[in-house]
């Protein structure tokens, strides 16, 4: 009997047939016996007469279809007409070696496998002879639907399986896609595996593929995945877009004309062009998903996709007219066109998304996933070089004007990050976050790997999702603090322990180290981790082995001399950052903050994180004959209970800094992506923290892009005096500037400036001020009080007789040290304390106070 059948989709391959039934019948195949089903389509070559010369002396057969020629109508022509239960698909003209059939078959006649694919894209794989326009064509079609099918040559034409899963493929399935139709209309549900082919272009005749498929291909991609995608929405969609470009440019150049602003003038515009948009879509482009009347939750969502692509303008708005000096008459149509594309995906995905075969809850989570890290990403790149920088990050630049081993408060990292983003881009704001977005990555990078490592790739994409929208991920990917490198960091170790005592590698022990030692580099709260290793190892037996092997010691060692700089500088300056952290932990004012460590939990969190966190933590009870999924558990329990713990004991005493907590989070959050995916048997909680994420994630996303377009723009209607004297420092510095001049030219003498802060404006000053010209800057070490860094490269206490000019963020900090010491009495004929008005684009956004003296008599 016949155990299996290969189909042969066949048009106008008269110059294969031959050998290719020869190469066939040539292979020994016993026990096994199987027949070759010919597919043709109408061929003009003489192909059927080649096959039905084949016909009596073995298992060949022909179809002949008189419909119009179709690849996947005819390769289900040929399943249909099999007379085994397991299928093989391949390509006529020898593309697909023969000799490797036994391979791709075998694994399904024993039932080890429901689908095996003849894959040019695993290791072993390969495609020989193929133009490289044809090569690099089929690489992206693969790479493309690698988001929603899980593997790697989801396009190719050779491979097996059970026949009933064809059941499956709907009978308008067109094109060249068959197997990823099969793979999707099964996901989930199927054993799949890829065995490397080497796939040779064809000597004989012609490909049949052509644009047309491609287009069809994509199409169908974007259907899979849950969106609206036939040419005539996007064509339709294009010309409304297109007419509503002409209003939002007309009524933008109007408002300018009329001095306006950038931020009113492009709102504005939106708006009307908006409107129109939606009339226009709703009632044509996208008619057959609209109800025919005003549909609310529609038109919300219509609008959540507008706000945020208005706000994404107006940060290519400000980077064309503010970096790049386009006028903004000109920059508006680049900016109308970058929110074009966002406007389109979000409607074709989420105002109007496809109706009729909507994909499953898993799919769509990917696409939204997908979206939305996108989006996020998109929006850092937009504003990071924009958005002024905060005192910290002036700070820690001016660590990197000081390049040392490392620093009084923290370890060198942030400085060397900043010291190479500078090199690159310049003193601005680009050069000092350029690292923060790096670190970004690599934290995106380790997370993902890490979620699919212990669960999946769908619960991997949500992973990437959560840290995208949650404010633990999204700040330290844009703001370069110490936390930026200790995030990824975090990432990466959490991601080598993992493989090292979870999945038992050993090379990872090396990778290990590296991330550890980077993460001792830039934070030492990285210390945490392995304490939390040290507790995994005793709770669980099979990690517990590595106690008596030498690789962990090893990794130890390794991260150890990474970390030596700080050893060495700490060495030479008497132990003293050492001594600050810890001393900072012992000294300052004991007291009860537990509820602080709370309230920070839940901004960097949300509510909703917060509540997913202690849910993916305490209540996900894995059975006990599942020792992966207990060892997965106990993983994540413990790389997030420990730190926690310790954090809650030091609450008990002392006020916790506002972002202490975050990177701790990073572990929990596969989890909780995990139980977001989760549908059966879950508790009445978790089903309403589920159904929350998507007010979370959306609000997030939001807050993000109003909160940038804020600072950068701001936003019309929307006063700035709200905001705190803490930012804005490039107006306020230049602010100081003038005020050093008049002084300058009233005293004829320099003017020493100092910053009535420990380091914040000194450092927000040297910032914004530096460059030719510099000023002569202090911080408040000056006056007998810690100074951090400033101690180290301004110590001068002494007496001057030059003009003082103190600036503070508060009155009161300009006339008492924080050991409330008087400091009128250090200055020689003190003047009043006065502050000036900080404007910003003609609005009011801070004070700024100061306050000038003629000399300094010293500390005393
Ligand atoms: N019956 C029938 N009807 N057969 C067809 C039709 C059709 O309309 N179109 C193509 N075929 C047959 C061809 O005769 C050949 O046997 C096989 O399908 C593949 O067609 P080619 O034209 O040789 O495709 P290709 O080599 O460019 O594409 C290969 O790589 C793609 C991925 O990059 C194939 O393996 C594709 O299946 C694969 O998707
Ligand atoms: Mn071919």
């Amino acid at each position: 009997m016949t155990q299996f059948s290969i189909v042969v989709p066949a048009l106008n391959e008269a110059g294969n047939i031959d050998l290719l039934l020869t190469r066939l019948s040539a292979l020994n195949f016993a026990p096994y016996s199987f027949e070759v089903i010919f597919v043709d389509d109408g061929s003009t070559d003489g192909a059927p007469d080649k096959v039905r010369a084949w016909r009596n002396q073995s298992n060949v057969h022909l179809i002949e279809r008189r419909d119009k020629p179709d690849l996947t109508a005819a390769t289900l022509a040929g399943i249909a007409a099999a007379k085994s239960d397991v299928i093989v698909v391949m390509d006529a003209d020898l593309s697909h070696p023969p000799e490797q059939l036994p391979a791709i078959v075998t694994p399904v006649l024993n039932g080890n496998y429901d689908v095996v694919i003849g894959s040019r894209y695993v290791a072993g794989g390969s495609t020989e002879n193929w133009p490289l326009y044809r090569q690099l064509l089929s690489r992206a079609g693969s790479w493309i639907a690698r988001p929603l099918c899980d593997v790697n040559d989801a396009t190719s034409g050779f491979f097996a399986f059970r026949r009933e899963l064809a059941a499956c493929i709907s009978n308008h399935a067109r094109g060249y896609k068959i197997l990823l139709e099969l793979l999707m209309a099964n996901q989930g549900k199927l054993r799949v595996t890829e065995v490397p082919i080497c796939f040779r272009d064809r000597a004989q005749g012609a490909s049949k593929l052509s644009l047309s498929h491609q287009q069809a291909y994509i199409q169908r991609l974007i259907t899979l995945a849950g969106g609206t995608a036939t040419l005539n929405t996007a064509g339709r969609f294009a010309a409304v877009g297109l007419f509503g470009a002409l209003i939002d440019a007309v009524v933008f150049q109007w408002m300018i004309s009329r001095d306006a602003g950038l931020a009113l003038a492009h709102f504005i515009s939106f708006f009307v062009a908006a409107v129109t948009n939606y009339t226009f879509n709703s009632k044509w482009s996208f008619r057959e998903h609209h109800a025919g009347y005003l549909k609310w939750h529609q038109f919300g969502r219509f609008l959540t996709v507008g706000a945020l692509a208005l706000l994404l303008r107006g940060g290519v708005l400000a980077l064309l007219v503010y970096v790049w000096h386009i006028p903004p008459l000109l920059a508006i149509f680049p900016a109308i066109v970058a929110t074009a594309a966002v406007n389109y995906l979000g409607s074709a995905f989420y105002v109007f998304p496809s109706e009729k075969d909507l994909p499953s809850l898993d799919i769509r989570w990917r696409t939204a996933a997908i979206g939305i890290v996108l989006f996020a990403i998109l929006l850092r790149l937009v504003y990071f070089g924009l958005a002024q920088l905060i005192p910290d990050e002036t700070y820690y630049w001016q660590y990197a004007q000081h390049m040392d081993l490392s620093f009084y408060d923290h370890p060198p990292m942030v400085a060397w990050l900043i010291w190479f983003g500078t090199a690159i881009a310049g003193n601005n704001e680009f050069g000092v976050r350029i690292g923060a977005l790096l670190c970004g990555s690599i934290t995106l990078g380790y997370l993902y790997a890490l979620a699919q490592n212990l669960y999946d790739k769908s619960t991997a994409m949500r992973t990437l999702l959560l840290l995208a929208i949650l404010p633990l991920g999204f700040g330290s990917g844009l703001l370069m603090t110490p936390d930026a490198p200790l995030v990824a960091a975090w990432a990466a170790t959490l991601y080598y322990m993992e493989r090292t005592l979870v999945a038992g590698q050993r090379t990872a022990w090396l990778g290990m180290g590296i991330a550890f030692g980077a993460g001792l580099l830039s934070k030492y709260t990285i210390g945490l981790l392995g304490i939390a290793a040290l507790v995994f190892v005793i709770l669980d037996p099979t990690a517990r082995r590595w106690m008596q092997r030498s690789h962990p010691y090893l990794a130890a060692l390794l991260a150890l001399l990474l970390f030596s700089p700080v050893i060495i500088w700490n060495y030479e300056n008497d132990w003293a950052s050492f001594a600050f952290q810890s001393n900072q932990l012992l000294t300052d004012g004991h007291e009860f903050a537990v509820h602080f460590l709370i309230f920070h939990i839940l901004v960097l969190l949300t509510p909703i994180g917060f509540a997913a966190a202690l849910l993916a933590l305490f209540s996900n009870k894995p059975s006990e004959d599942r020792p992966f999924e207990r060892r997965r558990q106990l993983f994540v329990q413990i790389f997030t209970g420990v730190p926690l713990c310790i954090f809650f004991i030091i609450s008990t005493f002392e006020t916790p800094r506002f972002h202490w907590t975050g990177p701790i989070w990073l572990a929990v959050l596969p989890a909780i992506a995990w139980m977001i995916g989760q549908t059966d048997q879950v508790s009445a909680f978790a089903r309403r923290i589920q159904a929350s994420w998507r007010l979370t994630i959306i609000s997030c996303i939001f807050v993000y892009a109003f909160v940038l377009h804020y600072v950068v723009l701001g936003i019309p209607g929307m006063p700035y005096h709200m905001f705190t004297e803490h930012y804005f420092w490039r107006e306020t510095a230049g602010e100081i500037k003038q005020i050093a001049a008049e002084v300058k030219h009233q005293t004829g003498q320099e003017p020493i400036i100092v910053g009535m802060s420990k380091w914040s404006v000194a450092s927000a000053l040297y910032f914004y001020t530096h460059g030719d010209d510099p000023l002569d800057i202090r911080s408040r070490n000056m006056f007998g009080d810690s100074g951090a860094m400033y101690e180290y490269w301004l110590p001068s206490q002494e007496a001057a007789d030059r003009p003082i000019i103190q600036v503070g963020m508060k009155r009161r900090h300009l006339e008492r040290t924080r050991t409330k010491n008087d400091i009128n009495h250090m200055l020689d004929h003190p003047g009043p304390i006065e502050y000036r008005v900080i404007e910003r684009y003609g609005t009011p956004v801070r004070r700024v106070y100061y306050r000038i003296s003629q000399g300094f008599k010293g500390v005393s």
